[in-house]
């Protein structure tokens, strides 16, 4: 079969669509899916990079969500069938023009969402929703402070925030991107290059009761000063860096909690399994989906033989929401 290929690590440069050994039968609860679309995410950049191996027994290939048909059922697989049009959440690979995935960790394609838009779910939609309710048990009229509100996990933070009756308040590096924010659902835009979030949301609401951010280190001391009493940060990027000195005091006098989570290195099945979020994200989320409250936002569709030129649309000002690459016709 043809997938992505790595020739070491570096730049978009050393991304290459060429042929790789074919997969094996799909195992016991596992199926394989011949490939639609895979949605483009930071780790696949980070990846890429060096600085993001894949977990252990995980493929080297990149890619954490695809699109695509079930092609075969190996043993013990009794909800799916050959022909069901599925996107799923992936520990890599899909990058590809077939994948492996568990059975557990397969969604329906959405009423109403395209083959091609239904890649740009899986990790968005497991990331936020683990946080946000299963962590921080966001509820209606809380204030959510989502740092890069633009970006794949952000365009879905603020539909899911909204939905769930929460006030929603972005960070992002233009008002172009801020508008756009503003469309999906959130209501205090923050412009992180002139403005102070801990000043706006503490001026604007008496603190955030849950903050989702990707920043890490940089953010932590000024995110645990915007806590409200009770407040709860979820940490689940570290763009800013991984260490940081904190005020405990800040985070005492509040009773406030800091959690840092990640989605990949998560076991498949169990307590806090990327089963048991695909379960909660199915029942919970996927009725929004479904009737278009929360919608996949895709900026840029382009072919997986392109993917050189796809990696640095992540970074691109034009850039909200996701990118996806093509694999082959829905
Ligand atoms: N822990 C997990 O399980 C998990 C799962 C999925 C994703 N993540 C993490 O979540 C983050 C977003 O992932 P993604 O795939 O959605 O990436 P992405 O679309 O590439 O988004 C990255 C975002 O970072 C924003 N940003 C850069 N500097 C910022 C700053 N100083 N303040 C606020 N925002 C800033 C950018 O916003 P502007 O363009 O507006 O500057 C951009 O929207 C990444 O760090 C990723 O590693 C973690």
């Amino acid at each position: 079969m043809y997938a992505v290929t790595l020739d070491g690590f570096g730049g978009p440069e050393v991304l290459a669509w060429a042929q790789v050994d074919d997969l094996p039968a799909p195992g016991p609860g596992e199926v394989t899916i011949d490939v639609a679309a895979a949605g483009v995410n930071r780790a696949d950049v980070m990846q890429r990079g060096g600085f993001y191996p894949p977990p252990p027994g995980a493929s080297e290939i990149l890619g954490l969500e695809v699109s695509g048909v079930i092609a075969e059922v190996g043993p013990g697989v009794q909800d799916w069938q050959p022909g069901d049009a599925v996107c799923a959440l992936l520990a890599g690979g899909g990058y590809a023009e077939k994948v492996i995935a568990p059975a557990s960790q397969l969604l329906p394609v959405p009423e109403g969402v395209s083959l091609t838009a239904a890649a740009a779910l899986p990790e968005a939609a497991a990331t936020v929703w683990s946080n946000l309710v299963m962590t921080a048990g966001l509820h209606s009229g809380q204030v959510l402070l989502i740092h890069g509100g633009a970006s794949g996990i952000g365009t879905h933070a603020i539909q899911v925030g909204r939905a769930l009756g929460a006030r929603v308040a972005v960070t992002a590096g233009s008002q172009a991107k801020l508008d756009r924010c503003r469309e999906l659902g959130a209501t205090t835009l923050i412009d992180y290059h002139d403005q102070d979030f801990v000043t706006v949301v503490s001026d604007e609401y008496s603190g955030a009761d849950v903050i989702l951010d990707i920043m890490g280190g940089s953010y932590l001391q000024r995110n645990v000063d915007t806590l409200a009493e009770g407040g709860q940060l979820t940490i689940i990027g570290l763009q800013g860096g991984a260490t940081a000195e904190l005020n405990l005091g800040a985070l005492l006098s509040k009773r406030g909690s800091v959690h840092v989570t990640n989605l990949r290195r998560r076991p498949a099945h169990g307590p806090g399994s990327k089963a048991a979020i695909i379960t909660e994200v199915r029942k919970h989320l996927w009725p929004l989906v479904s009737d278009g409250t929360v919608m996949p936002i895709v900026s840029a569709e382009v072919p997986i033989t392109d993917v050189a030129s796809a990696h640095p649309l992540l970074d691109s000002p034009a850039t909200v929401g996701k990118v996806v690459l093509t694999v082959r016709e829905p």
